[in-house]
């Protein structure tokens, strides 16, 4: 049987033509992967110290680009074991475990968009930092089959770290999703890994805005209420795109947190509102608010959430207005 080591560890013994990401999880080691180990994501990218792993895959090709192939990386989901392997993770995955916790409310805010609130078991102690996301469990097809892995961004605070919260859009014929959507209901046991991600707030003091649409919405109001609960007043403004009037969401909410947090702004943008409807707000595609709004971003900071063309067309404006890419953060919601 071949081995693994990690971080120098004592060697694991794991089954001959595994994945380094089934290797790893064989061993109770959970490593990021936001696609469920199709080779899409690029977020389970390890780093090979030495051995002997099956050739790149094309998905791989993709993902792993030119320099970082040099450096060693490899898609941990991808990658499988020929003989003897080590590897190099950072610390903190070694700290990811499985929870489980019960639905407890589940409310579709939009005609797409679901709110959920899990309460989440005690044991092991489950704890995050605001911006994060795990990935669920949707059991898709009765056991024994395998669950199908999703990531979903904690929509609530750390502070309280018994319950959580999520939004999650359906994506027309998507596994997880419409299983969220349809099949999951209150009452009812889930599962999921995790913390992962390193989207969340930078530390320094200088005026940000946030840009999201749908349910890019949940890590942002992760992020926005911490800095509440933390005192922590930067200068910010959050944009929110959505096509109409009914694809916006907890806007009373965000009302109330303008009146406890006056450092802080929501401005949804309309892109498909009828011209004729009494729509007092923005209108128009969200990155032109931007642009309308803030002529000069030199030296503030950017949070991006959501569909990986917002994102994209998010970054142009920035751009243009003086933003270094340094200053970008993002977390593109797509496979
Ligand atoms: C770090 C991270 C955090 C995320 N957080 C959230 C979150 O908080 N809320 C949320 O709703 N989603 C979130 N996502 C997206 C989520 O993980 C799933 O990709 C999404 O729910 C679709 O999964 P599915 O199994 O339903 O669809 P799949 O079965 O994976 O896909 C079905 C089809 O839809 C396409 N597709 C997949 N994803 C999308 C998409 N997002 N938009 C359009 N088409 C798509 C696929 O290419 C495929 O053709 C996040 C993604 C990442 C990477
Ligand atoms: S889990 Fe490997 S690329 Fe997504």
């Amino acid at each position: 049987m071949p081995a693994l080591v990690i971080n120098a560890g004592a060697p694991l013994e794991v089954a001959a033509g595994a994945s380094i990401l089934e290797a790893c999880s064989a061993h109770g080691i959970l490593l990021p992967s936001a696609c469920g180990g199709r080779g899409f994501c690029g977020r389970c990218a390890v780093q090979i110290t030495s051995g002997d792993l099956t050739p790149p895959t094309e998905a791989e090709g993709n993902k792993i680009l030119g320099s970082d192939r040099a450096k060693g990386l490899r898609l941990a989901c991808q990658a499988r074991l020929c003989g003897d392997v080590a590897i190099a993770i950072p610390p903190e995955i070694l700290a990811v475990r499985r929870h489980t916790g019960t639905l407890v409310d589940k409310i579709l805010v939009t005609p797409d968009v679901a709110h959920l609130r899990i309460a989440v078991d005690a044991k092991p102690p489950f704890s995050f930092r605001a911006g994060q996301y795990v990935q669920f469990e949707a059991a898709v097809a009765p056991p024994p089959a395998k669950p199908v892995l999703r990531a979903y961004s904690m929509a609530t605070e750390p502070s309280d770290s018994g319950h959580i919260e999520f939004m999650v859009r359906h994506v027309p014929n998507g596994l997880a999703s419409t299983w969220i959507h349809r099949n999951l209901e209150p009452g009812q046991a889930i599962a999921f890994r995790g913390p992962f991600g390193n989207f969340h707030l930078s530390e320094t003091a200088t005026p940000l805005i946030a840009i999201a649409g749908s349910s890019g919405m949940a890590p942002l109001r992760a992020i926005f209420h911490d800095m509440l609960k933390k005192n922590i007043r930067r200068p910010a403004k959050f944009f929110f795109g959505a096509r109409t009037r009914q694809d916006l969401f907890l806007l009373d909410e965000w009302a109330d947190f303008e009146r406890q947090a006056p450092w802080f702004r929501f401005i949804p943008v309309l892109s498909h509102e009828p011209a004729d409807s009494p729509w007092p707000g923005e209108r128009g595609m969200v990155t032109d608010a931007v642009a309308r709004h803030l002529p000069d971003l030199t030296g503030q900071e950017a949070y991006l959430c959501g569909s990986p063309g917002m994102i994209d067309a998010a970054m142009a404006v920035l751009f243009a207005r003086g933003m270094t890419p340094d200053r970008i953060f993002y977390d593109k919601f797509s496979v």
